[in-house]
């Protein structure tokens, strides 16, 4: 039985959510954790959602023990016995960044096989870029029947490497494989994003010497061997910026406890030219949304330090209100505005050329049944459904479930009316205790 989101809008939110881990930072983390061949793993705050138990059991798959705490927010992993060079390929299929066990395997075992991830409904996204670094570590590739098959016989050694791109999953894959490598590499163009930068600090705990993650240049000086350790993930920029405006479409006032200033800013400035208030606090950050209608924008998604585009879907519901027209462009993705004809179901008002979008701002919004093609639609459409009028019933949850953590029970503990009930109409479901 399928299962839906109901939401009942026009509740002002208030009152302090915590923010959970980064998923993004999480899932590298974890494949990384696969390049410790002594000692066992501990990492901490970790989101419990589904992509970390898919991640998980890419991991298992390779021989590699993975247990959670109890909470589920902690994982011990023992990599010690990684005796396979195979992903499995049904759980790749499910999971694109389970591609990125390719680099740690291949630098473990000196060879790796897994299946090519597929496009999805944002766009092509291919992996070329991950294989040109990985090639220029010395790996020779196979690239054929849907799998990519990686060979390092004598070892993976140090290069220099312009990503044509700053990809966020090329430069993990390939700053994991270089940490083992002979000799120094260096990513120029590497991507920026928090999550590098928080995988590098991991890295290093666990032995690795690692310069400039979080930078465009990016240093690995290979060593011998990574050993386990502990470590606390990052907290979640996009989960908090969605928290954040859900603050700012209901005219609320949410304090995000635990939410990393420097990490938001790109989005904390957007918000501020929409009109929300956002106030940086000791242990998180407070957003205020406006009395009446937010302030139309301009805004275009780029690589990190740029507007993220894994913000741009939410954003775009705030500005579906906006007293005015904005422009919204993401360079990041080719077919990341799908979700658009879905919050048009709820009266949006939006034309899209290619990969950029203008929004008419409406008055109001009305609820609607709509299906939420990805995670971050989802999230859009249950930002526009706190906003609208009457009921929105969100279907396609799978996709909200596997990357935000307790999403309904957080935004029911600020107040919202929202709810989980399956599709037949049936009784409300209560799956998460945050
Ligand atoms: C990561 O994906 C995130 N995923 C994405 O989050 C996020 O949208 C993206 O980075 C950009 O910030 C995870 O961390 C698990 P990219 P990744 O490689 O690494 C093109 C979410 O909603 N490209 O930086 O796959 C690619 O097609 C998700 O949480 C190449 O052309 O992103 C895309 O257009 C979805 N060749 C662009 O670069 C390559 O070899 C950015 O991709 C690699 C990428």
């Amino acid at each position: 039985m399928g299962q839906r989101i109901v939401i009942v809008g026009g509740n002002r939110l208030a009152g302090t959510v915590s923010v959970s881990g980064s998923k993004n930072a999480s899932l590298a983390i974890i494949a990384g954790a696969i390049l410790a061949s002594e000692g066992v793993t501990t990492i901490h705050n970790l989101p419990r959602i589904g992509d970390i138990a898919t991640m998980a059991d890419v991991l298992r798959h390779l021989g590699i023990s993975v247990s959670f705490s109890e909470d589920g927010h902690s994982a011990h992993i023992d990599a010690t016995n990684l005796t396979s060079h195979e992903a499995a390929t049904e759980i790749v299929a499910r999971l694109r960044a389970s591609f990125w066990v390719l680099g740690p395997v291949l630098a473990r075992l000196k060879r790796a096989r897994v299946a090519q991830p597929g496009g999805c409904n944002i766009g092509a996204r291919p992996v070329d870029l991950h294989l040109k670094g990985l090639q220029a570590l010395g790996a020779r590739l196979d690239a054929t029947h849907g799998y990519v098959a990686a060979e390092a016989p004598d070892g993976l050694r140090g290069a220099t490497i312009y990503l044509d791109f700053p990809s966020v999953g090329a430069t993990m894959n390939i700053m994991m494989a270089a940490a083992l490598g002979e000799g120094t590499t260096m990513i120029e163009n590497a991507a920026q994003e928090p999550d590098i930068e928080d995988l590098g600090n991991f890295l290093i705990a666990m032995g690795a010497r690692i310069h400039g993650h979080g930078t465009g240049v990016l240093t690995v000086e290979g060593v011998d061997r990574l050993r386990g350790c502990e470590y606390r993930v990052v907290t979640d920029r996009i989960e908090a910026g969605t928290l954040g405006l859900a603050a700012g479409i209901t005219g609320g006032d949410v304090f995000l406890d635990g939410a990393n200033p420097a990490h938001l800013r790109p989005i904390t400035l957007k918000m501020a030219e929409a009109g929300l208030k956002v106030k940086e606090e000791a242990r998180g950050i407070r957003v205020v949304g406006p009395a009446g209608r937010p302030r139309p924008t301009r805004l275009t998604a780029l690589p990190h330090p740029g507007f993220p585009t894994d913000m741009q879907q939410a954003f775009t519901a705030l500005l579906c209100v906006a007293d005015g027209t904005s422009v919204v462009t993401d360079k990041v993705y080719e077919n990341r505005f799908r979700y658009l004809s879905e919050l048009g179901k709820m009266g949006a008002v939006a034309e899209v050329d290619g990969r950029t979008a203008v929004i008419t701002g409406v008055p109001r919004l009305t609820g609607a049944d709509v299906e939420g093609t990805d995670l971050r639609a989802s999230a859009a459409l249950f930002l526009a459904g706190l906003r609208a009028e009457g009921q929105t019933r969100l279907s396609e949850t799978q996709h909200l479930e596997r990357g935000y953590e307790c999403l309904v029970e957080k935004l029911q503990g600020l107040g919202a009316e929202t709810w989980r009930e399956d599709e037949s109409g049936g009784g409300r479901l209560a799956l998460c205790s945050a």
